[in-house]
């Protein structure tokens, strides 16, 4: 595909949408980056670098929709530390580069996790070396990025309820290795290593209606008031926004008290990881298209009622790229419809969709009590 983008409106094949959109531009005024920049928001994808890299139509959507990136896996532990003693920098450089050029904000994600630790961790690291090993790496790859970064994932994931720990912290090799201070020494020392970035906690799940959602949400709250009451320097919050259609569960206003109250700390939030899971629709491509652009409308909808809402970015470019087919397949393996663009990269209903709410937001009063949502929470 060269030039602009169209919304995908006639049948090319299995892998299009049939339903009946007509062609429009997508691009310039009519990109996402600029309806969200009417919205106070900034919009964008986690983005493969290999695909930036090779793939031009790829490539041109990401230059032409998005005011903020963050890199999908090359940025984590595994991808920049082949071994204790080395650091791979040459695919987070190139995407800085690319940032840069494009005048495209850079998320950086992350620099403290318990998933996508390299091989070597688990028989190399121990207690009595990982505090220095977690201070490290975060001197070491913020430090290098200092001045550049939008925003950091600085911890990921730290809250599992499931794991039964009052605190509900979440048995982590960090926490086991380092203690509960982990999430503090890992805050204070990003700030060291880049005063300017925004300190961000990312985390899933926040978003359900499910009782998981709820301790979640209370647990997450939890940590940052006593973060913030110990001056811990955090910035923001990311709701990562996987969402599972139909989301007919529950309703907005738990997620809406929850960031008030995010806010309420001095938190930005970024709706940081957004895609809509087909996994449980019907095979009809049409009726999976439908369904997973009404979430996306119906929870944005809600979600951009919250004024400390930024920035917006989906987990994926394309449907193609999406981790989803390989993290939640179909029981009929079909490739999932899980974001804005399908696999030929054209405009899908979801585009419009998200358009539309970042349009709606413009209307919206300041601070008004949140209305009676249309969006219905998803059930984890
Ligand atoms: O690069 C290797 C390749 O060399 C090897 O041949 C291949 C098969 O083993 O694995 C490749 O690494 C994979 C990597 O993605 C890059 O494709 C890892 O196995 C795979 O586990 C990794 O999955 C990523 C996952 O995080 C774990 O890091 C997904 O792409 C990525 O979308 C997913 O993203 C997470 C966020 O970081 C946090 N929030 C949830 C989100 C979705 O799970």
């Amino acid at each position: 595909m060269a030039g602009a983008a169209m919304l995908s409106g006639c049948s090319h094949g299995p892998q299009t949408s049939t339903h009946p959109l007509p062609g429009i531009d997508v691009t310039g005024k009519a990109s996402l980056r600029e309806h969200a920049a009417n919205a106070r928001l900034l919009f964008g994808f986690a983005v493969n670098t290999a695909q930036l890299r090779s793939n031009r139509s790829y490539r041109a959507i990401v230059e032409q929709q998005a005011s903020i990136i963050v890199p999908e896996n090359a940025m984590k532990w595994r991808a920049l530390r082949p071994s204790m003693d080395r650091y791979d920098f040459e695919d987070a450089d190139s995407l800085l580069t690319f940032a840069e050029k494009n005048r495209i904000k850079l998320r950086g994600h992350n620099l403290c996790w318990h998933q996508s630790l390299p091989d070597w961790f688990a028989a190399s690291a121990n207690a009595a070396d990982a505090h220095r090993l977690l201070v490290d790496h975060i001197r070491t790859v913020a430090g290098r990025y200092a001045g550049r970064m939008h925003s950091w994932d600085v911890v990921n994931e730290a809250i599992n309820t499931r794991d039964g720990r009052a605190d509900g912290l979440r048995n982590s090799p960090w926490l086991r290795l380092v203690g509960t201070d982990y999430i503090e020494i890992a805050f204070r020392s990003a700030r060291e290593a880049d005063p300017a970035a925004l300190l961000t906690y990312n985390e899933y799940g926040l978003e359900s209606a499910s009782p998981d959602g709820a301790e979640k949400r209370a647990a997450t709250l939890q940590m940052l008031r006593r973060l913030k009451q110990r001056n811990v320097p955090v910035d923001a919050i990311g709701i990562q926004s996987h969402l599972h259609a139909p989301s007919t569960q529950g309703a907005g206003p738990e997620l809406l008290r929850f960031m008030a109250s995010c806010r309420e700390m001095g938190l930005e939030i970024f709706l940081s990881e957004m895609d809509v899971s087909d996994r449980d629709l019907s095979a009809a491509i049409d009726t999976r298209d439908r369904v997973v652009a009404e979430d996306y409308r119906g929870f944005l909808n809600t979600a951009l009622q919250e004024r400390r809402v930024t920035a917006v970015l989906t987990w994926g470019v394309d449907d193609a790229s999406t981790s989803l087919n390989a993290e939640q397949p179909r029981k009929d393996r079909l490739a999932q419809r899980p974001l804005l663009f399908d696999s030929r990269y054209q405009a899908k209903p979801s585009f419009a969709s998200v358009r539309d709410a970042f349009d709606a937001r413009l209307g919206a009063a300041p601070a008004r009590a949140a209305a009676p949502s249309t969006f219905r929470l998803p059930r984890l």
